[in-house]
C-alpha cells in the first residue's frame, strides 16, 4: 500500500466510525447477505459470529427470528443479539446447548483471532454440528491478510458444499475494498445432508 492509499484508508475508517461511510464489503453484508437470510422463511435461527460496534444493528432486521451471537470478548457482549454468549465459535455446543441454527455467519473472525488450522477445523466441525442439514454457513474472509487460514482446506469443510446464494447467483463472491486486506471474500456453503 502506498502512502497515498495509507492515508485514504485511514481517512475512510475515519468516516466509517463517524457513520459517514460504509466499506463496500460491509454494503454486500448489510445490504443484500443479511436481508436475505432475514427474508428466507426456512431461516428462523441464525447464529452471528464475532460482534463489534459496527454490527451492533445487525440483529434489527431478524425482528421475530432468533439473532444469536458469540464472542470471546466480554467487553462487546453489550452489542450482541438474543441470546449472545461470552466464549468461542469452537465452543458453540457449549454454549447454545440443543439450540439448531438454520445458518450461521461468520465474517472477519478467521485471520482476526481464529488464526490457527486446527482452530478453523474446530471451528468449522462445531459450525456443522451446530447447524441443520441444508443450513447456511456464510465466511467472509481476506485472504490476503497475513494470518489467513484457508477454510475450504480444513478437513472439516466436507461436511459443507459451496451453493449458489441470493441475487450473486455464486457460491464465492469478492468485493474489493480500499484497505490494505485489497479485497473481502464470501463463501457460501450449505451443510451437506450427509456428510
Ligand atoms: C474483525 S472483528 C469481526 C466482527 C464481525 N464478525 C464482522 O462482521 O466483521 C473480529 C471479532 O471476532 C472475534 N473472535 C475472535 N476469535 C473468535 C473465536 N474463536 N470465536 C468467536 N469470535 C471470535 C473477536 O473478538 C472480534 O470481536
Amino acid at each position: 500500500m502506498n502512502p497515498f492509499q495509507w492515508v485514504r484508508a485511514e481517512i475512510l475508517r475515519s468516516a466509517w466510525r463517524r457513520g459517514l461511510y460504509t466499506p463496500p464489503d460491509r454494503r454486500v453484508l448489510e445490504g443484500d447477505i443479511l436481508p436475505e437470510l432475514a427474508r428466507d422463511p426456512t431461516v428462523t435461527r441464525l447464529l452471528f459470529v464475532g460482534v463489534q460496534w459496527y454490527t451492533r444493528h445487525y440483529p434489527d432486521q431478524f425482528g421475530g427470528k432468533t439473532f444469536a451471537t458469540i464472542d470471546p470478548d466480554p467487553e462487546v457482549a453489550r452489542l450482541g443479539g438474543n441470546p449472545h454468549a461470552v466464549g468461542r465459535v469452537q465452543d458453540i455446543e457449549e454454549h447454545f446447548p440443543g439450540l439448531v441454527f438454520d445458518a450461521i455467519v461468520m465474517t472477519g473472525v478467521i485471520g482476526y483471532g481464529l488464526n490457527d488450522r486446527d482452530e478453523v477445523d474446530r471451528a468449522l466441525g462445531a459450525c456443522a454440528k451446530a447447524l441443520r442439514p441444508g443450513g447456511w454457513l456464510v465466511l467472509g474472509v481476506d485472504e490476503l491478510r497475513p494470518m489467513h487460514v484457508d477454510p475450504s482446506a480444513s478437513p472439516a469443510s466436507r461436511q459443507f458444499e459451496p451453493r449458489p446464494f441470493g441475487a450473486s447467483a455464486s457460491a464465492r463472491l469478492d468485493v474489493a475494498i480500499p484497505f490494505k486486506e485489497r479485497w473481502h471474500t464470501f463463501l457460501f456453503w450449505q451443510k451437506k445432508a450427509r456428510s
